[in-house]
């Protein structure tokens, strides 16, 4: 009996530590700020101080934009202007939208290795995730989603050898970043989507996990846990981090938010739901722990422990045999000895 308990618990702890094991990235990064590596207010001069200009400049003065055509449609113009209009050609930036075509070519020329698992993306977002991380490898510059605008100029930003956005509660996000062309965490990220190229079922995880932020916040994870995270040269490994508080709604601030998420389907609501009734959820999800639990238990006790039975153990001598075979389970285990319940049962007669 003691060895029956023993083992169940080990092999329970087994299945809990492998699936621990399993989710341990996603569970480091609600815990991991990334506020080492942080772009502080204070390192940043002021929109048009004379410090910008003495700054060394390691990323491109590109701007990548996608969208499936040149036909932007009329919600994204104003923000999409804001960019073009602060980082002029007289001061030596180019833009470049990458369209669904361009995109296409671009891959099968440069990358043509990638071609097929991103002709075969099921989402046409998949593939506008991850031609920037291409586009940045290749070229180097500043990616920025659609509907992010700009509100100041970002030449500070290009001092650094890579940045992202964190967002909250956890994780980067893919919707603005640069890099130089070539950094190895960008290298890291185009080599390993394919790997990641898997179906989740739902395709708000599916496309999250594949090509977008969580696939992206994992391949960060991985990147600080290997102590990649280090050297601020402009071969240096280092991913240095916008923190909401610094890109949001100052007049310092680099980006704007318009509307967004033109891709989120059916199934963002019920996940956003989740997200608002998570008590609920992790209550639901504990229950149905535990029943899972006393459910291997019980199976466990049924089929797998053999009471020790004086020679005979055929169905109808268990039936009629000892209380301790007729006992539901959860009186068993509900540590009351046994006497209690022969008295109880005698009750009952
Ligand atoms: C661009 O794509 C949009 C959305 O699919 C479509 O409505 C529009 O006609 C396209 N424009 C051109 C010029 O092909």
């Amino acid at each position: 009996m003691r060895r029956a308990v023993l083992l169940f618990l080990i092999f329970n702890l087994a299945v809990i530590a492998f699936l621990v094991h399993s989710v341990w990235t996603l569970i480091s990064l609600l815990v991991v700020s990334g506020s080492e590596d942080a772009i502080s207010k204070a390192e940043l001069p002021a929109p048009g101080s004379t410090l910008i200009d003495s700054r060394p400049q390691m990323i491109p003065k590109i701007i990548h934009q996608t969208y499936i055509n040149e036909s932007i449609p009329l919600v994204w113009q104003e923000a999409q202007q804001s960019c073009i209009d602060l980082h002029s050609e007289e001061d030596g930036w180019e833009y470049k939208l990458w369209t669904d075509s361009a995109s296409a070519d671009f891959i099968q020329t440069e990358y043509p290795w990638f071609y097929d698992t991103f002709a075969n993306y099921p989402y046409p977002i998949q593939r506008a995730d991850a031609i920037r991380y291409f586009v940045l490898h290749h070229y180097g510059g500043i990616y920025i989603d659609l509907d992010d605008g700009c509100n100041r100029a970002l030449e500070p930003l290009l001092s650094y050898p890579a940045f992202v956005r964190r967002t909250v509660p956890t994780g980067i996000s893919n919707d603005a970043m640069g890099s130089v062309p070539r950094h190895p965490f960008f290298t890291r990220v185009i080599d390993q989507l394919s790997d990641y190229d898997r179906s989740w079922i739902l395709p708000y995880i599916t496309v999250m996990a594949s090509t977008g932020p969580l696939f992206l916040s994992v391949m960060w994870r991985h990147w600080t846990t290997e102590g990649l995270n280090v050297g601020d040269g402009a071969d240096g490994g280092r991913i240095r981090i916008i923190f909401p508080d610094e890109y949001n709604g100052h007049s310092w601030s680099f980006f704007t938010h318009h509307l967004g998420n033109s891709w989120h389907g059916a199934d963002v609501q019920f996940i956003f739901w989740l997200a608002r009734n998570w008590i609920f959820v992790t209550v639901l999800g504990f229950v149905l722990g535990i029943t899972v639990l006393l459910m291997g238990w019980w199976i466990y006790r049924r089929y797998f422990v053999r009471a020790p039975l004086a020679g005979d153990s055929s169905p109808r001598w268990r039936a009629t045999g000892p209380l301790k075979q007729r006992l539901p389970f959860w009186r068993r285990i509900s540590g009351q000895s046994q006497q209690d319940y022969e008295l109880i049962d005698r009750h009952e007669v």
